[in-house]
């Protein structure tokens, strides 16, 4: 370990990470309805602090009710949410590991329409999302103000919980990209048409945080460098190019981030992004959304019946990035790194001990993130410590993750590399343990009040 790059600490500004790993952003549904917390999102980070990754960056943390994807996703969208991301932090500090909070918002890019907020997601565009035809409604310039001031919110409280940072959820398609991609926005107002106008929600978002708690916090900003946004549907407008992208994190490096996170895609998922293909068992995701949008029911009726589906999974790879998506990101990591003096780290496939040390040193990013190979591998940079250069059962990229991730619970779905189906499964199912109950350990239990009887009740 001594003297290699993948364990040497990565400084920022204001904190420092062990080593050049980062577990990336990766969601499930792990949480309560109402966007509380609960232990098994606590034992499912933990297992990569305990892997010995230097930093987890979360999944997609909802800022507000009105952003978030999917239930069960835990929120920081109100002071009451500070206890349970503070045991967070503190459990994962524990590890020597480090901890960020992604804030996001969905936007229009919502899986499934919201009990408490019903109708069209908010956006910068009222046109519906393309593949689903999720329903949108362009925002009012006081509405845009609101959602600032939900990320501002948002900071403050990731602070308060001892998080090291927070990231901005500035890719996939998500809110963030809504503004950006010059194939999505269409707006006519001083949020749309030139690069700057698309800019100016990320980059009041990013002045507002700062506002709010001050300069020495740590921000990030995870974006998507090239979106490809013609992939699907080719003659449409391919979106953001690299060029496009260096421009904005020069502006939000002027405007106070810390660190830029290099991703692709104008949608999540994306041909580009998480690389390797459609998934196989994608119908799945039709179960849960079959009324989600305009196209969802028939886009279930599709997956559903040959030949369509093979066809559009070859559509899908063939429009999309290398077969072995390692390192895929790197050229445009390099670009970033040219163009701001902030660190860049760099997703996408990453898996193998060489590869990842050659990314370092040629100075194509500074650091990794990987979500997937964790997944399969928990202890993935255990096993680097220890000499490996690759997992004996590496992730094969299949997506079946993906696939399966709205309806069951999150974790390697690729049968192939356990002994057995139903130690698949098992490996899965440690999320729930140690159990919620008894001993939460997140959250106190609320005194049970016992209504008192008038005179007279039975
Ligand atoms: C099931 C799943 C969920 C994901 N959730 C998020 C998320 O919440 N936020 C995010 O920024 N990226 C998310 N991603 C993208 C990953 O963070 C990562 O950037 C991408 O998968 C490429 O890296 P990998 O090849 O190491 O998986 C997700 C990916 C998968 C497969
Ligand atoms: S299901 Fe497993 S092997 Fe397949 S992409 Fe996901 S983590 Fe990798």
């Amino acid at each position: 370990m001594k003297g290699d790059p993948i364990f040497e600490p990565l400084k920022f500004r204001t904190v420092t990470v062990k080593n050049r790993i980062f577990r990336s952003n990766i969601s499930g549904r792990f949480d309560n309805y109402d966007g509380s917390g609960n232990r098994a999102r606590i034992n499912w980070e933990m297992k990569f602090a305990r892997g010995g990754v230097g930093g987890i960056i979360t999944s997609f943390v909802p800022v507000h009710g009105k952003g978030r994807i999917l239930p069960n996703y835990a929120r920081i969208d109100s002071d009451d949410k500070v206890p349970f991301w503070r045991e967070l932090a503190r459990r994962v500090h524990d590890e020597d590991c480090r901890l960020f909070i992604q804030l996001s918002h969905s936007g229009r890019q919502r899986d499934l329409p919201s009990l408490e907020y019903p109708g069209p997601a908010a956006s910068s565009t009222s046109h519906p999302e393309d593949l689903h035809g999720l329903e949108s409604r362009a925002m009012t310039v006081e509405e845009i103000r609101d959602v600032v001031g939900y990320f501002a919110e948002g900071a403050r409280r990731a602070r308060e919980a001892g998080a090291d940072g927070v990231e901005l959820h500035g890719a996939n398609g998500y809110l963030f990209t809504q503004f950006l991609s010059s194939a999505i926005n269409d707006r006519k107002d001083e949020y749309g048409g030139s690069l700057e106008n698309r800019a100016r929600f990320a980059r009041e978002v990013v002045r507002a945080i700062r506002k709010k708690v001050g300069p020495d916090f740590h921000v990030q900003y995870k974006i998507s460098a090239t979106e490809y946004a013609n992939s699907l549907f080719p003659w449409k407008n391919k979106g953001n190019t690299i060029d496009d992208s260096v421009q904005v994190i020069k502006w939000l490096e002027e405007d106070g981030i810390d660190a830029v996170h290099v991703s692709s895609g104008s949608s999540f998922p994306h041909p580009h992004n998480p690389g390797g293909g459609f998934p196989p068992n994608a119908n799945a995701v039709y179960d849960v959304m079959i009324r989600s949008g305009r196209n969802t029911a028939i886009n279930y009726w599709l997956f559903n019946h040959w030949p369509f589906y093979p066809l559009f999974r070859w559509w899908w790879k063939r429009r999309g990035g290398p077969i072995n998506p390692e390192g895929a990101n790197l050229p445009d990591a390099l670009r970033m790194k040219k163009a701001v003096k902030i660190p860049v780290i760099c997703t996408g496939g990453f898996q193998t001990a060489s590869v990842i040390r050659d990314a370092i040193t040629s100075g194509q990013t500074d650091a990794v993130s990987i979500a997937r190979p964790l997944l399969a591998n928990n202890n993935l940079v255990r096993m680097f410590e220890q000499g490996l250069d690759r997992a004996p059962r590496p992730c094969t990229y299949c997506n079946k993750c993906l696939g399966a991730v709205l309806k069951y619970p999150l974790g390697c779905y690729e049968e192939s590399r356990f002994d057995s189906y139903d130690a698949m499964i098992k490996e899965i199912m440690t999320v729930f343990d140690p159990p919620s109950y008894p001993g939460d350990a997140s959250v106190e239990a609320p005194p049970v009040v016992v209504p008192l009887r008038r005179s007279g009740e039975k």
